[in-house]
């Protein structure tokens, strides 16, 4: 199976990532995670990217597309993948068909994670994630730590992430709505895009994306 995630950010796509990817036996593949390792680990790619999702715009094409397809070219990933954050505007779609068509695959199916905007704060502004690992995510309210500040998979410090400040939050909003939400309508027009609401716990979350999902 190979699906592309969209939603807003804080929509909950690296939560439910973490399930659908186990449930279908496919990688989780997030270009914001990747940027994030990159960052943390003082690579080249990291310093180019910093400044852009600091300022909640998106990193440029020529560094991103290079960087997923990379990605996508790994052994776990020959037989399918779940795309989370990329692509994230009309290019990044058409170089994601181009590559595809080139080996000769397709898309599954596009899920839709819809959160209407004030919820899509509220988990932002709660959410702390692990200095070790930017997957391992947490909420002050909806999802606590067992031990506050510290992280259950890995006992990493748990920490606010830098682009989650209100003022970058707005700008990523905003981002999402005006290069990002394109790529919907674009899906639509293949017959690709599943939508369901992202509202409840994550578990229901899950069980309504893999009901919506095309059977393996
Ligand atoms: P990225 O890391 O992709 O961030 P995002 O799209 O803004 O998404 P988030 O990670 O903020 O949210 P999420 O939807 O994964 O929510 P989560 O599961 O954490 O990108 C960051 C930056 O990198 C971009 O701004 C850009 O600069 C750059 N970038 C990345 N990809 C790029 C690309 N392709 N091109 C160019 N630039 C790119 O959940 C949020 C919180 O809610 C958590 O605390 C969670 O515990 C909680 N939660 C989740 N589900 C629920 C629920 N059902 N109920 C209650 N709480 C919940
Ligand atoms: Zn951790």
């Amino acid at each position: 199976m190979r699906i592309v995630l969209v939603g807003p950010p804080g929509a909950g796509k690296g939560t439910q990532a973490a399930f659908l990817a186990k449930n279908l036996g496919i990688p989780h593949i997030s270009t914001g995670d990747l940027f994030r390792a990159n960052i943390s680990q003082g690579t080249e790619l990291g310093k180019q990217a910093k400044a852009y999702m600091d300022a909640g715009n998106l990193v440029p094409d020529e560094v991103t597309i290079g960087m997923a397809k990379d990605r996508m070219e790994q052994p776990d990933a020959v037989n399918g993948f779940l795309l989370d954050g990329f692509p994230r505007n009309v290019s990044q779609a058409e170089a994601l068909d181009e590559m595809l068509k080139t080996e000769g695959m397709k898309l599954d199916a596009v899920l839709d994670l819809e959160v209407p905007e004030d919820e899509v704060v509220k988990r932002i502004a709660g959410r702390r994630i692990c200095r070790n690992d930017s997957a391992h995510v947490f909420h002050v309210t909806y999802k606590q730590p067992k031990s506050e500040g510290v992280c259950d998979v890995c006992g990493g410090e748990l920490y606010q992430r830098d682009d989650d400040s209100e003022d970058t939050v707005r700008k990523r909003l905003e981002v999402y709505h005006s290069q990002t939400e394109p790529i919907i309508d674009y899906y639509k027009s293949q017959g690709l895009v599943v939508t369901i609401s992202a509202l409840g716990k994550v578990e229901e979350v899950t069980g309504r994306a893999m009901g919506a999902l095309p059977r393996p």
